[in-house]
């Protein structure tokens, strides 16, 4: 499916999921002011279209792609607070903290760090087990990824090139590990597992180099989010020229394309071609 279909269908479905929720209202406000403010999908678009190549059930795969995308929203809403990143802007609009307060955004991301693990509790016991054991350490891992982010920034740890792409896998590669390779793991597909993460490590370091490269040379219209805020941080642009981090993020989206053609996820590869200008720099 083409990712604007996908949004606009996953977004009718996320709204009734997420209205329905027995949650105070003034945590839901501002968790659903962040999850419908406008972002593309990426990851449960992966979800389903993957899935669909395994015949997994639509519902099904519209659930997972619920607590996927929670959780990312949870991530940035927490990434863009004071003591983080400190950005005043996300997806277009003020970011979570500046239109609610520091302490909705801690609450609201803690929220979608927790939800999906309940949404994961609704599917049968083994499906469970697996889905909240893969995801559990696909969120550790996005923590400790920001946590690296962090203390490189601040000089905690020394910025070698292993340690920030070390940073890339966790922080970014993790959850695209978890759209690329959940639907293999719940039929128990071993082979096809190993490989989707590998496809969703090289896919996450990629769309992380080109965000670095967006967030120095792009303009707030197209990305909706503070530029320049990586300022002091420690990416690739830091240490390599951007032609340079450009080709080998393009070395590891084509790396990413070659393991979907091995599985012949055809139709696939041609919609994520189509969406790489979505993800580089206008
Ligand atoms: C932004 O992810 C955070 C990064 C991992 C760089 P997206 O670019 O997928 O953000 P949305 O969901 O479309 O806003
Ligand atoms: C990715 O890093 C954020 C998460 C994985 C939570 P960034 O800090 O670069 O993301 P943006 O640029 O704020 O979206
Ligand atoms: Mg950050
Ligand atoms: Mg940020
Ligand atoms: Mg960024």
């Amino acid at each position: 499916m083409k990712i604007n279909d996908f949004k606009k269908f996953f977004d009718e479905k996320a709204n009734e999921f997420l209205n329905h929720l027995d949650l105070t209202d003034i945590l839901k406000e501002s968790f659903i002011y962040s999850f419908f403010s406008g972002g593309k999908r990426l990851r449960p678009w992966i979800i389903y279209n993957i899935g669909r190549y395994y015949n997994i059930d639509i519902e099904k795969l519209l659930k997972i792609g619920f607590a996927a995308e929670i959780m990312h929203t949870a991530s940035l809403i927490h990434d863009d607070l004071p003591a983080i990143d400190n950005s005043n802007f996300r997806r277009g609009n003020e970011s979570n903290h500046k239109k609610f307060g520091e302490w909705r955004a801690i609450l609201a991301g803690d929220l979608g760090f927790i939800l999906p693990f309940k949404i994961f509790s609704t599917f049968n016991k083994d499906e469970a087990y697996a889905l909240n054991n893969f995801f559990a350490n696909t969120t550790l891992k996005l923590i400790e990824g920001e946590t690296i982010d962090i203390a490189l920034e601040k000089k905690i740890i020394s910025p070698t090139k292993e340690k920030i792409e070390d940073m890339y896998i966790k922080k970014t590669s993790a959850l695209f590990e978890f759209s690329f390779a959940c639907s293999s793991l719940l039929i128990n597909n071993n082979r096809d597992f190993e490989e989707l993460k590998k496809a969703g490590k090289n896919f996450g370091i990629a769309f992380q180099i080109y965000d670095d490269i967006k967030d120095k040379y792009g303009n707030f219209n197209d990305i909706g989010k503070d530029l320049n805020n990586d300022e002091n941080k420690y990416t690739f642009l830091k240490i390599f020229p951007i032609e340079e981090a450009k080709y080998y993020a393009d070395i590891l989206f084509d790396e990413t394309l070659l393991i979907l053609s091995k599985l012949k996820f055809n139709d696939f590869i041609e919609e994520l071609k189509k969406i790489k200008v979505l993800i580089e720099r206008k």
